[in-house]
C-alpha cells in the first residue's frame, strides 16, 4: 500500500499556489515533478563532485565517473536488461527514436523497404522515420487501431511483409491512455524476423518493464517523464544488434583512436555517446530510479488503476463530456472533449483553479485526425494524485460547462 501523504511531502512543488488556489497537478503525461532526492542529486552533484567522465586522472573525476557508471549499472536492473553496455544514455525518448532511425535505419534499410509504426505513436515515433524513409525510398505504414483506441492485430500481422524492417511502437499512448499488448506485438514481429522498438516514455513511470521478457530489440524512455530530470534518456537495445549499427554522432569518448585518416570507434555504449553527457541529469536519473524503487511499482500500478478507474466514473458523470480512448487495458490518462467547448478553453478555465492539465493535440496530430477531433484535454495521473484532486478536477469541469451551456 502507498501512503501518499507520506510521498506527497517528497514533492515540494505540490504545495505551491497557482492564482491563489493549492496546485492540482494533472499533467504528469507531459512531465512529472521531481521529489526532493533527485532534486538534491543534482545538485549535490554540482556542489561536490562536479567533474568531467571518462577522462580524467584525478579523484574527482573517478569518482564521478564510477557514480555514472553506478547509474548505467542500475537502469540495467530497472528495466531487467541482461548487459550494461546495453543501456545508452540520450537526451530522451525522442533522440533514443532519432538515433536507432538514423543508425539502424542508415544502415538496414533500403529503396521499397517497410517501416511499420501503430496510429497511435507520438510525432517522435513517426517523424523520424518518416526523414529516414524520404531519405531511403523506403515507405511508411501504419497499423490501424480501433474506436477504443486499440490496435487492430490482425491487421497488423497482415502489414508484416518480406520488406518490413522494424516495428515501432508505443508501449502505452500518450494521448489514450492504451497500453499495448507489446509483448504479442513482439513476438508477431519475431516469428516474421521483424526487430520491434518499444516507445516506453509513458510507461516506465506506471508498470514495471522486463525487457528480456518483452523480447524487444530497443526500448527508449525518458527521465523526465519517470520524475528525473530534462534532457536525459535511455536507448536500450540488444548488444548483437547495437553492436552491428554505425555510431549516432562523432565526438570526444565514442572514439577508441583518431587519426585524420581513420577512427577507430569505442565498444558499446560508449560509441553512441559522444561529447561530454548530462552527467548531473544521470545523477537525478539513479535518484529516480531509486525513489521508484523504494515505493515499488507494483504498489504504484495497483494505486493508479484504482485512481484511474475513480475519475473515470467520475467524469463519465459530467454532461457532455466524451471520453477519448476506452480501451480496457489503459493506464493514468484521461483524454476528453466537451462538447462545444474547445480544449483550451477547458484547460484555461481548469488553470484558474489551479489544475494543471494539457490541452492539444499532444504531439500525436494522428490520434486526433483518428477520432476526428482537433484536440483534447488531457488530466494525467501520478503516484502522488489523489481522489480529493480528481473531485477538484470534476468540480472545474462543471464551473467550465456553467460558463459555456
Ligand atoms: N509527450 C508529452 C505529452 O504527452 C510532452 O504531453
Amino acid at each position: 500500500m502507498l501512503n501518499i501523504n507520506e510521498i506527497r511531502k517528497d514533492f515540494l512543488i505540490l504545495n505551491t499556489f497557482v492564482h491563489g488556489k493549492p496546485l492540482v497537478y494533472l499533467d504528469n503525461a507531459a512531465t512529472t515533478q521531481k521529489p526532493r532526492s533527485v532534486i538534491e542529486a543534482v545538485q549535490h552533484y554540482y556542489a561536490g563532485e562536479n567533474a568531467n567522465i571518462h577522462r580524467g586522472i584525478h579523484q574527482l573525476s573517478h569518482a564521478a565517473t564510477k557514480k555514472y557508471e553506478n547509474v548505467r549499472d542500475k537502469i540495467k536492473n530497472f528495466v531487467h536488461a541482461e548487459k550494461t553496455e546495453e543501456i545508452v544514455f540520450v537526451r530522451g525518448a525522442t533522440e533514443a527514436i532519432n538515433l536507432v532511425a538514423q543508425t539502424y535505419g542508415r544502415s538496414q534499410v533500403g529503396e521499397g523497404d517497410e517501416i511499420l509504426v501503430s496510429h497511435m505513436e507520438h510525432h517522435s515515433n513517426i517523424v523520424p522515420w518518416q526523414m529516414l524513409c524520404e531519405k531511403k525510398g523506403a515507405v511508411l505504414k501504419v497499423i490501424p487501431i480501433n474506436d477504443a483506441g486499440e490496435i487492430i492485430l490482425e491487421e497488423y500481422e497482415e502489414l508484416i511483409s518480406p520488406r518490413t524492417k522494424i516495428v515501432s511502437v508505443t508501449h502505452m499512448s500518450n494521448a489514450l491512455g492504451t497500453i499495448n499488448p507489446i509483448k504479442e506485438i513482439i513476438k508477431t514481429a519475431h516469428d516474421k524476423g521483424v526487430p520491434v522498438l518499444v516507445d516506453g516514455a509513458q510507461a516506465v513511470s506506471h508498470m514495471s518493464v522486463d525487457v528480456q521478457d518483452l523480447d524487444c530489440d530497443f526500448y527508449v524512455f525518458s527521465a523526465h517523464k519517470m520524475f528525473g530530470p530534462t534532457g536525459i534518456g535511455v536507448l536500450y537495445g540488444k548488444k548483437e544488434l547495437m553492436e552491428k549499427m554505425p555510431p549516432y554522432q562523432g565526438g570526444g569518448d565514442m572514439i577508441l583512436s583518431v587519426t585524420f585518416e581513420k577512427t577507430k570507434y569505442h565498444d558499446l555504449p560508449h560509441k553512441f555517446e559522444a561529447g561530454t553527457p548530462a552527467i548531473a541529469s544521470v545523477m537525478g536519473l539513479g535518484a529516480a530510479v531509486d525513489y521508484i524503487h523504494n515505493v515499488g511499482l507494483d504498489n504504484v500500478a495497483k494505486y493508479e488503476e484504482e485512481l484511474l478507474h475513480y475519475a473515470t466514473e467520475k467524469l463519465l458523470k459530467i454532461p457532455h463530456l466524451r471520453m477519448i480512448g476506452t480501451s480496457q487495458n489503459k493506464a493514468g490518462v484521461l483524454s476528453f472533449v466537451m462538447e462545444g467547448i474547445h480544449p483550451h478553453d477547458v484547460g484555461t478555465i481548469l488553470d484558474k483553479e489551479g489544475i494543471a492539465v494539457r490541452a492539444g493535440h499532444h504531439c500525436a496530430q494522428p490520434v486526433m485526425d483518428r477520432f476526428q477531433v482537433p484536440a483534447t484535454s488531457r488530466a494525467s495521473l501520478a503516484l502522488y494524485n489523489t481522489r480529493k484532486e480528481i473531485d477538484l478536477l470534476a468540480q472545474g469541469l462543471l464551473k467550465v460547462l456553467n460558463v459555456f451551456k
